[in-house]
């Protein structure tokens, strides 16, 4: 496994294997743990070269949110990717100019609600610092995790608008055996704040068995979600129920939707999100 610093460097070690070879890519903020892995697992399966990013990118965190605390942990984080079969991993120090970016891109509409709503910019940064991954690695492939959902709708629309040709693939959401998303934000969480973390994955899970047997009204399942969260003493941030592709909100679910939710809990602000299928689609395991 090579460990690469820089943009010139990952480019003259890609030069001569790009035509022959399919590139996956699983750009991350390091800190990695099974979710991660997972990601990697289906790089490994689906191409020839898996590239790993380890990058924590400053444009995607507000001015009060944990860019300094968050963990940076790259030896372990290396030996993670060593045993998943990772051939490299890119680890820039910093990618952007000294004085600051002149060219930025910017999220339209997508990001007014759910986290985006709460994190003014926070997706501006992310289609920002992954179009610029984009263009160092030119993956065939790039792999993102189901439960940042936005984020992986504006990632689709930012290949599809921009016209990029790569191909961007969700993989479900890893859990602990409690229900509780894989997140690194979970290692935040205090014993009693951990215990109550899967109430969350409950709660969408109590929601979605609400909808199987024939509530169709999204304002009565979000009722009754809340009401279940309230009983664990959890005010959520959001709690909504949205079209799966567009991110519009919905009043009756009638397309392929998501149940999604964000909440904090002690100083961790977790999220979650599951499908509602409706009968004629697959349903997918999470
Ligand atoms: O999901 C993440 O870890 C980050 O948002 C990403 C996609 C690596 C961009 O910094």
């Amino acid at each position: 496994m090579n460990v690469i610093e820089t943009t010139a460097e990952l480019r003259r070690i890609l030069a001569p294997v790009r035509s022959q070879q399919h590139i996956a890519f699983v750009p991350t903020m390091g800190c990695l743990h099974e979710g991660h892995l997972s990601l990697m697992r289906k790089a490994r399966r689906l191409a020839d070269i898996v590239i790993v990013s380890i990058y924590v990118n400053p444009m995607q965190f507000g001015p009060n949110e944990d860019f300094d605390a968050y963990p940076r942990t790259f030896e372990a984080d290396a030996a993670l990717c060593e045993k998943e079969g990772v051939d490299i991993i890119f680890h820039p120090h910093n990618l952007y100019p000294a004085d600051g970016l002149r060219i930025s891109l910017k999220v339209d509409e997508l990001d007014n609600c759910l986290c985006g709503a709460a994190r003014p910019g926070h997706f501006d940064g992310v289609v920002t610092v992954v179009n610029m991954l984009f263009n160092i690695v030119q993956p065939d492939i790039a792999i993102f995790g189901e439960k940042d959902w936005q984020q992986l709708s504006i990632i689709r629309c930012m290949g599809d608008d921009l016209q990029m040709n790569i191909e961007i693939i969700g993989e479900p959401t890893y859990r602990e055996a409690d229900g509780l998303a894989m997140s690194s934000r979970n290692r935040y969480l205090s014993p009693d704040e951990r215990n109550l973390a899967p109430r969350l994955h409950e709660v969408l899970q109590y929601m979605r068995d609400a909808f199987e047997q024939g509530e169709s009204s999204a304002a009565a399942l979000i009722r009754q979600g809340r009401a279940k969260l309230a009983d664990a003493a959890i005010e959520p941030e959001y709690l909504e129920i949205r079209d799966a592709n567009s991110l519009q909100s919905v009043t009756t679910i009638e397309t392929p939707c998501r149940i999604l939710i964000a909440a904090k809990i002690g100083s961790a602000r977790l999220i979650d999100n599951i499908p509602l299928d409706l009968p004629e689609h697959a349903m997918e395991t999470v």
